[in-house]
């Protein structure tokens, strides 16, 4: 699938499944910028994703500060022109039990993937190609599946994905796709050493997913790459669960995994 010469920013690009979505775009042609806190991964990000496209910038910003990701957004697009995706995939997670989260604590979680998400979408809007542009969110199973030790994570999912169908409606006549993708347990990432910190948690999840596997960061981008593109035309508004069936249990799977 070729993305030649677009344009495509990634908030939170510069580790694990945003990362590797941004490589897969950059591997497809694409102009890609990456945006995230730590000025050394920004860096590090920049160098590897050069190695496979020559037009890649990065931003050194934390997505709760509004200013600064206009600031970014509008700096790619005054370089490349309008921007043709958007990838909101910023988050932070912990597992802890409601009773011992502080309010700073749940208020981090739902500022970083919720409050982040409306600032990259909402300070887009300007710069997006109209028609055109394909937006996603990455949100997961926890967005519908309550679960244990994730009431951050939950609340700021679910609002996520609310953003995808608000969006979707009220930005769909100006020809811009917003859509969610929901990940399954992804070897290899931040996200699953704090999920599946054990060996026995890791068999947990392993076991529930109906294809007997943890997806891989490709499994992803892939997904990604497609569902941005004109193959993907008509589809709008979808939280789409990649996830090897996971979330089909429902809560139990999810709470038993992260219980072990
Ligand atoms: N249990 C309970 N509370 C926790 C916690 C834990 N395991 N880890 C952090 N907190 C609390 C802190 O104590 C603090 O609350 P307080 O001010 O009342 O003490 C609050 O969360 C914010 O912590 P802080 O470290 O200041 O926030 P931050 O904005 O620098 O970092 C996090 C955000 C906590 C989400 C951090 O883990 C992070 O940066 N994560 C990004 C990477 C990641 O999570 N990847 C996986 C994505 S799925
Ligand atoms: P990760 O490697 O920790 O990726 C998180 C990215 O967001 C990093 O680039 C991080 O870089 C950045 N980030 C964090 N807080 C930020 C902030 N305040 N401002 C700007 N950037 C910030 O985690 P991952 O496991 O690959 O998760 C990526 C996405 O997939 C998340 O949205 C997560 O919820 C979702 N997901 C993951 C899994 C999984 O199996 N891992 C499953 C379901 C859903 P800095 O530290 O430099 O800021």
């Amino acid at each position: 699938m070729s993305y030649q010469g677009k344009v495509v920013f990634v908030a939170g690009g510069t580790s694990g499944i945003n990362l590797g979505i941004a490589e897969a775009f950059a591997r497809a042609g694409a102009r890609v910028a990456v945006l995230s806190r730590k000025a050394d991964k920004v860096e590090a990000a920049i160098t590897h994703l050069r190695s496979l496209t020559p037009d890649v910038l990065g931003f050194s910003a934390d997505v709760r500060d509004y200013d600064a990701v206009a600031a970014a957004l509008a700096d790619t697009a005054a370089q490349w022109g309008p921007i043709d995706v958007v990838i909101s995939g910023a988050a932070g997670n912990f597992m802890a039990p409601a009773i011992n989260l502080s309010a700073n604590a749940f208020k981090s979680v739902v500022d970083i993937d919720l409050l982040g998400t409306f600032n990259v979408l909402r300070a887009s809007w300007e710069h997006l190609r109209k028609p055109g542009a394909a937006v996603i969110n990455i949100t997961a199973g926890q967005s519908w599946l309550p679960t244990p030790m994730q009431i951050h994570v939950c609340a700021a999912k679910a609002g996520v994905d609310q953003i995808t169908r608000t969006l979707a409606l009220e930005w769909g006549p100006a020809g811009v796709r917003v859509n969610s993708i929901a990940p399954g347990p992804i070897s290899g990432t931040e996200g699953m050493a704090r999920l599946a910190p054990t060996e026995a948690s890791e068999k947990a999840w392993t076991d529930s997913v109906p294809l007997k596997r943890f997806g891989t960061k490709a499994d992803i981008s892939r997904a990604a790459l497609w569902l941005c593109s004109d193959e993907a035309s008509y589809i709008t508004g979808v939280i789409l669960p990649v996830d090897g069936g996971f979330t089909l249990w429902g809560s139990g799977a999810i709470a038993h995994a992260t219980q072990q």
